[in-house]
């Protein structure tokens, strides 16, 4: 495993993830019930974009950074802005929140989160940054592997998905683990992210994904910051949504169109799969 996350932090298409999720952690908690979330894919929660590999990769400056320039972010990426603003006490931006760090912070009482990684050194970071947090505990496991007997009986669950795609099998185990999720909790809400290089292999993603999750409803949301013409390029990023929460088709419209607006050529769509 190389993937490091730290090179990727804070670029667009963590913001269009990070989004989205923020957006599902706030309807989902709309009811009584404690929220469950499970994060598949950590990493290691804070990443500082002023360190060597975000400096290398320049990726933030594109992404977060330009987010964070804008005088009045969109409605739908304002929360975002609050977090990223929070995790840098109000300062200058030079952290960016990931999954866990983002979760952990909505957490109620009574909520719960289990969050996987399997790399031991971004584990160790991660497990670091959560000490002490209630509700939360992380895993240095495979979290494919590990999830569904993670799922308590009595929490609405959130499923958040996040390989690093390096491992030609990782489409396969999330249309796999979709289908565990959904055996044990039909109503489950799973958001898996994935990078869109070229159309075939979406359109493959989707209807595996489709015949795991069947009868279940999916939304594909689509930011592309170019055309696809040249598949060993990461040339925009999706989300596939399942059982996502009413207004969810609009809302993941706003983000990947706030996203894309940075890109010239770029494009968003959001279409229900089946
Ligand atoms: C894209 S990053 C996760 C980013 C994080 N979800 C966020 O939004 O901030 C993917 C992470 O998964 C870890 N990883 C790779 N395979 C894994 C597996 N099977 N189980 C758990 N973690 C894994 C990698 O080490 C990497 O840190």
């Amino acid at each position: 495993m190389n993937y490091r996350h730290a090179f990727h932090a804070g670029n667009f298409a963590d913001l269009v993830k990070h989004a989205a999720l923020l957006w599902l952690l706030a309807q989902m908690q709309r009811g009584r019930r404690p929220l469950q979330v499970i994060d598949t894919h950590g990493g290691s929660g804070l990443y500082d974009l002023r360190g060597p590999e975000a400096s290398r990769s320049g990726e933030a400056e594109a992404g977060v950074m330009r987010l964070m320039a804008r005088a009045e972010p969109s409605a739908e990426m304002g929360p975002l802005v609050q977090a990223v603003g929070e995790a840098n006490s109000g300062g200058e931006t030079w952290l960016y929140p990931g999954s866990p760090w983002l979760v952990a912070r909505a957490l109620r009482p009574g909520d719960r989160y289990d969050v996987f990684e399997m790399q031991p050194d971004e584990h160790a970071r991660l497990s670091a940054l959560m000490a002490g947090r209630k509700g939360v505990a992380t895993h240095g496991a495979d979290g494919f592997a590990g999830a569904v007997g993670r799922l308590a009986s009595d929490a609405v669950h959130l499923v958040l998905v996040d390989p690093p795609f390096e491992r030609a099998d990782d489409y396969a185990r999330s249309c796999d683990l979709a289908a565990e999720v959904l055996g044990r909790d039909p109503v489950a809400t799973l958001l898996i992210w994935l990078p869109l290089k070229d159309l075939h292999t979406l359109d493959v993603f989707v209807r595996d994904l489709e015949d795991a999750c069947e009868p279940a409803p999916i939304l594909i949301a689509e930011a592309r910051m170019r055309p696809l013409e040249d598949p060993m390029k990461m040339n925009g990023c999706a989300l596939a949504l399942i059982n996502p929460p009413e207004g969810a088709q609009a809302v993941l419209q706003a983000i990947c169109a706030a996203v894309v607006a940075e890109a010239p050529g770029g494009k968003a769509q959001v279409w229900p799969a089946g």
